[in-house]
């Protein structure tokens, strides 16, 4: 057997210990299956760390990180804290996470599950078929430019810059090309070329790039059209790449395509094969330590750790698939179910998942 792959385990505050125990609970039951073994670190981050430690992030957990093969996360903050000064807030911890790890490709897939389409706010006919990602750039643009505010005879003025390199660009663009070849074969660049000098020299770049990938397709649109389209005509997409402002805006609009927060996972990756696996949602402070928050964000999320860390395709569809099963078969946590007295624990949905892959190989 392998050498056990060593997992960073950062559960965090709020619902983060519940969901993230599901998803080692997941991460292991799979391994069993595909032949691997782990080595579970704990990390302190976020507020229970501020806690502890006086600080969001603390070296401890940052040096676990940079030596594990992925980092699992919960989710971090919480009202305890909010009144915190700057260096004192949870969501430090994941500024200096990604930076420090230079995880600079952010990774949502939007897919559709059986019976939940009710849940959404599009018609059925629309929704049909949709199953696509959205490649955010995490580490560049206007979130990182050169920013102040002056004094000027006409009051203030305030400057953000938009900065992108020819390097920054290639590596994200290059990450959706490689993962539009396992998917269908489909990539959507989105700017706002018209416009904007950063977005001429993102199109060029991703012109250039494509020429490398003949076996995908590229399309370009400009991100007013892309936000217009992404509600229109969903099922059309397949992978689209964006700068990180745009891509911050259309991976939420993305998100609530197909229903409940506590269903979408994320994935953040830089050049190696490190990458750091969270829920989309928060820390879900109103319903904390009830054992009621829907694990399956984070158990996809998982998923997307087998596929994009550890390259294991099989295992990730057999995460999949049996999250697809268990929601079939009428399985729902609180924020899913009709009515409360169907509503199951966040534990049992873990336990029907590790049920449901046993019929996965
Ligand atoms: P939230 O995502 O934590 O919660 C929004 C709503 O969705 C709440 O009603 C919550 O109960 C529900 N919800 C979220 N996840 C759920 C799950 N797995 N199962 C069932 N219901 C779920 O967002 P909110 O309330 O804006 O933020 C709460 C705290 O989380 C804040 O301190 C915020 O800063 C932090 N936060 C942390 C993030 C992270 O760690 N990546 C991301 C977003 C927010
Ligand atoms: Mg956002």
């Amino acid at each position: 057997m392998a050498a056990p792959k060593r997992i960073a385990f950062l559960p965090g505050d709020g619902i983060g210990p519940e969901i993230t125990d599901e998803g080692a609970k997941v991460m292991k039951a799979t391994g069993e299956r595909f032949g691997y073994t782990f080595q579970i670190d704990f990390g302190w981050i976020g507020g229970s760390a501020i806690d502890r430690l006086k600080n969001p992030l603390p070296e401890e957990t940052l040096t676990l990180c940079k030596q594990a093969d992925a980092v699992l996360l919960g989710a971090v903050g919480g009202p305890s804290w909010d009144r915190n000064p700057p260096e004192l807030r949870p969501e430090k911890a994941l500024l200096g996470l990604r930076k420090e790890l230079d995880l600079f490709a952010n990774l949502r897939p939007t897919t559709l599950f059986p019976g939940l389409e009710e849940s959404s706010t599009l018609k059925a006919e629309v929704l049909q078929g949709v199953d696509f990602l959205v490649v955010r750039e995490l580490t560049g643009g206007i979130y990182f430019g050169e920013k102040f505010t002056e004094e000027t005879p006409a009051g203030e003025r305030a400057t953000d810059t938009l900065v992108y390199t020819e390097v920054e660009v290639e590596r994200i663009v290059r990450r959706a090309f490689e993962i539009a070849q396992v998917r269908r074969g489909k990539v959507t660049s989105v700017d706002k070329a018209n416009v904007l000098e950063s977005s001429r020299l993102w199109r060029k770049v991703a012109e250039r790039v494509a020429k490398e990938y003949p076996d995908v397709e590229l399309d370009h649109l400009l991100v007013d059209n892309c936000a217009m389209q992404m509600i229109r005509r969903p099922a059309d997409f397949d992978v689209i790449v964006t700068e990180n402002m745009f891509g911050d805006i259309l991976s939420d609009e993305a998100a609530i395509l197909t229903g409940s927060i506590g269903l979408l996972p994320s994935a953040s990756l830089g050049e190696g094969h490190r990458g750091l696996y969270e829920p989309v949602h928060g820390s879900a402070p109103d319903i904390a330590g009830q054992g009621v928050a829907n694990p399956i964000a984070t158990i996809l999320s998982v998923a997307l750790m087998f596929r994009y860390s550890f390259h294991d395709d099989a295992a990730a569809k057999a995460i999949e698939g049996a999250v697809n099963d268990v929601i079939a078969s009428g399985a729902r946590t609180m924020d899913m179910a009709s009515t409360e007295s169907l509503a199951l624990s966040t534990e049992e949905v873990g336990d029907k998942v590790v049920e449901a892959l046993k019929k996965y190989q």
